[in-house]
């Protein structure tokens, strides 16, 4: 049997209920290929190749600000807007200008990984919140940062997932950001909102950003076309107030990267304009919310006692608690040689033990008949080393 590679490390023989991927078929379309042709045949094609505005493609922008503007009922201006390398990218220049080694920076518990590495890489201290089902408790952030005040260590910023968060999948409730925002205004804290699930709300749409009801709070918003064009593309962009953005243009690496990913922006610019994401992304709904659909349902058929998961209304992931005799890295190591890939807990909190009994399944990448298979799978073996250690 040949073994394709579907993406790094993933065969045609296992299931990947681990890659926060999009469906490697929504990827290559006839309407992405039309603005790359459009693209290379304008009358100077030589132009998208050349370095960019440092702003970012002013055709991309343009884009960007409408859709905000119209989705959100703001009047967010242009120069509020710019283009990045990706989120991780942002996440990383954010870190890098607003904070040193060895200042406190607060996320929630559990956290997305890379956003966990970048802010290690930069050295600062990570505090971490908890989240429940609507999202990050706003008496845990409270907890905290009466604490780190009180210390004297006022924290540089809070980072948050408020839409299909990853790991969990959960959502923050609309009464939870006033609050948080108001916690936020209180104690003069940054808050990063990370919202690149945003445009996958399968059951209706979400309460309205961070960044669109901070009145004068400051927040920078991150957006991304990895999860609803393709990651490849290396593109996503950054919103906040006109200093911050001009901060970030002004930086060194923009100044001399000539702007994020000119060419792809380009390209990305001329599909939008063409009116193609926005209908690709009302199919991604449809096919992504199928999939959950498909897992929640395998999940209540195979899953024994004592487990429980959170139900998302959009994104990719479904959070996994296991019974507390069950370690999550014994499910993943005997998963994983059956064939099954799943993300273990640990590596999502600032403390690892905390989510020693977790896993994250995602569905967004997987086959249909895989999903099924795949959790079957882990039903089997959570009963079994259930009863194993109960014993
Ligand atoms: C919360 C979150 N932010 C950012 C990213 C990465 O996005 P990008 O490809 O735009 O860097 C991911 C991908 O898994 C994510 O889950």
């Amino acid at each position: 049997v040949q073994s394709h590679p579907l993406a790094q490390g993933v065969t045609a023989n296992t299931i990947s209920l681990l890659l926060g991927h999009p469906d490697p078929s929504t990827l290559f379309t006839p309407e992405f290929q039309e603005a790359v042709q459009r693209v290379l045949t304008s009358p100077q094609p030589y132009q998208a190749l050349q370095y960019g505005a440092e702003q970012g493609a002013p055709a991309l922008i343009d884009y960007l600000v409408e859709k905000f503007n119209r989705e959100q009922a703001t009047s967010l201006s242009r120069d509020r807007v710019m283009a990045v390398a990706g989120s991780t990218h942002a996440v990383d220049m954010i870190a890098r200008l607003y904070a040193n080694a060895g200042e406190a920076v607060i996320v929630e518990a559990p956290s997305y990984v890379d956003a966990l590495h970048v802010f290690r890489d930069h050295g600062v201290e990570l505090y971490s919140a908890a989240i429940d089902e609507q999202g990050l408790v706003p008496e845990a952030l409270e907890q905290i940062l009466r604490r780190l005040h009180r210390d004297n260590r006022p924290p540089r910023f809070l980072y948050t997932i408020p839409n299909f968060h990853n790991p969990t999948g959960v959502t923050l409730s609309a009464a939870r950001r006033v609050e948080i925002l108001r916690l936020a205004q209180q104690y003069q804290l940054m808050v990063v909102e990370d919202d690149v699930y945003r445009d996958l709300a399968f059951d209706g749409p979400v309460p309205a950003s961070l960044l669109a009801l901070a009145g004068d709070v400051p927040v920078l918003h991150i957006g991304s076309f990895s999860k609803t064009l393709a990651p490849g593309l290396r593109l996503g962009w950054l919103i906040g107030s006109r200093e911050s953005i001009q901060r970030f243009v002004q930086c060194g690496t923009t100044e001399m990267g000539g702007g994020a990913s000119p060419f792809t922006a380009q390209i990305v610019a001329e599909y939008c304009h063409l009116g193609h994401w926005e209908a690709h992304i009302a199919h991604l709904c449809d096919l992504y919310r199928a999939r959950r659909d498909m897992m929640l349902a395998a999940l209540q058929q195979h899953m024994p006692d004592r487990v429980q998961w959170t139900k998302p209304a959009g994104g990719f992931f479904i959070w996994v608690t296991l019974p507390e005799n069950v370690q999550a890295r014994g499910v993943k190591a005997e998963a994983l040689r059956r064939g099954v890939l799943v993300a273990a807990g640990e590596g999502y909190f600032v403390n690892p033990a905390e989510g020693e009994h977790n896993l994250r399944l995602t569905y967004s990448f997987a086959p249909p008949e895989n999903i099924e298979r795949g959790v079957r799978v882990l039903g089997e073996i959570i009963e079994r080393q259930a009863k194993a250690t109960h014993a």
